[in-house]
């Protein structure tokens, strides 16, 4: 072999090995960045994440209509739905194929393995295990907390499962509704920013995060803490993120519930109404997302959709 040659081979083996140092430190090769995730899907890296959380083993038809409207407008998102008790099959057997929607196992408790909100997941787990406590876990504390985790770590948009998506949000980042005009007051702080005046609560049901966002990180590791003292319905919401948010709104586009969620007709989207209503015309204009606020009810359902003013605005939509 001539020193050319050697020398050839020499880098060439010494490229090959960086190449596996590299690669194993990114736990490509040898896939413990799933078992590590503590889930049975690891989200994509190149692909925007819609989060969806779902607790029961059967899933509404209503909400089948919200999750085809998030598929519509969101053809090349990555929609994960969270799900431990729904048949991993469950959309395919309603022939509601695409290749983008994945039904998600997790388990929490390897999830958050040295990642902020361990200490919540701890102190939960314990009280899951039976031990005796005067603390009160429940679904909403868990889902209030995982959604927060998983934008957080993975980036993207959450929404509740009862929402209509009425276009694409992806291009929404950092970016919270709050309830403008003292709608809603969650807490002691009332604030306005940019050009929202006078909100006094945000609304954790739908929001959209850079990975690593440091508003998210801060509502992590308060979680345990306000779960703790307040207890309630959900301590980790609306109410510490309104509090939470005092620090970091300079890094937060907030946006009106009057349009992000739609709140000026939250109250009718269950009542009946006309074919040309002009309530209808504002709300696909004006809104990005209809919020039913059934608030995960498996049992939810209802008979004249068609005549509602959801059904109306679905029928506009599909
Ligand atoms: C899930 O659904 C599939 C297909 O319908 C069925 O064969 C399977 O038994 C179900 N799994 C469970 C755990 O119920
Ligand atoms: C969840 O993860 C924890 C920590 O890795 C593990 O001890 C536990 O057995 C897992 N639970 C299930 C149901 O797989
Ligand atoms: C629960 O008990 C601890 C002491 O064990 C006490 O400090 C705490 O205030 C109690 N919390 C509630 C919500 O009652
Ligand atoms: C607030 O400002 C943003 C950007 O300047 C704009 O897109 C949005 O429509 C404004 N919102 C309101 C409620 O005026």
């Amino acid at each position: 072999m001539s020193i050319d040659r050697k020398l050839f081979f020499f880098l060439l083996i010494l490229h090959l090995l960086i190449v596996l140092i590299l690669l194993n430190k990114e736990k490509i090769l040898f896939g413990s960045n799933l078992a590590e995730s503590g889930l049975s899907y690891l989200p994509s890296k190149d692909k925007h994440h819609i989060f969806l959380i779902w607790k029961g083993s059967s899933f509404p038809d209503i909400y089948l209509k919200a999750l085809t409207t998030v598929i519509k407008f969101h053809p090349k998102s990555e929609i994960l739905l969270f799900s431990n008790d729904l048949n991993e099959s469950f959309f395919e057997d309603l022939n509601l194929i695409y290749k983008n929607l994945f039904i998600v196992r997790y388990n929490l408790t390897q999830m958050v393995k040295n990642k902020p909100g361990y200490n919540f997941v701890e102190k939960a787990n314990r009280i899951l295990n039976g031990e005796k406590s005067n603390l009160t876990l429940t679904k909403v504390h868990l889902s209030d907390f995982l959604r927060l985790f998983l934008v957080y770590n993975y980036g993207g948009l959450y929404l509740d499962t009862d929402m209509f998506p009425l276009r694409n949000m992806q291009s929404f980042k950092n970016t919270i509704g709050v309830d403008d005009q003292y709608k809603y007051v969650c807490g002691k702080n009332i604030y306005s920013y940019k050009n929202v005046s006078n909100f006094g609560c945000v609304c954790n049901c739908l929001f959209s995060f850079e990975k690593g966002h440091e508003f998210l990180k801060s509502a992590l590791d308060n979680f345990g803490k306000w779960w703790e003292e307040k207890q309630g319905y959900g301590p980790g919401g609306a109410i510490m993120l309104t509090e939470l948010l005092a620090n970091h709104l300079d890094k937060v586009n907030v946006i009106p519930n009057e349009y992000w969620i739609c709140l000026k007709y939250g109250a009718r989207l269950l009542k009946l109404a006309n074919e040309g209503d002009p309530d209808i015309e504002y709300t696909l204009k004006k809104c990005y997302v209809v919020h039913l606020f059934g608030a995960g009810a498996a049992s939810f359902s209802l008979n004249n959709f068609d005549q509602l003013f959801i059904g109306k605005i679905y029928k506009k939509l599909i």
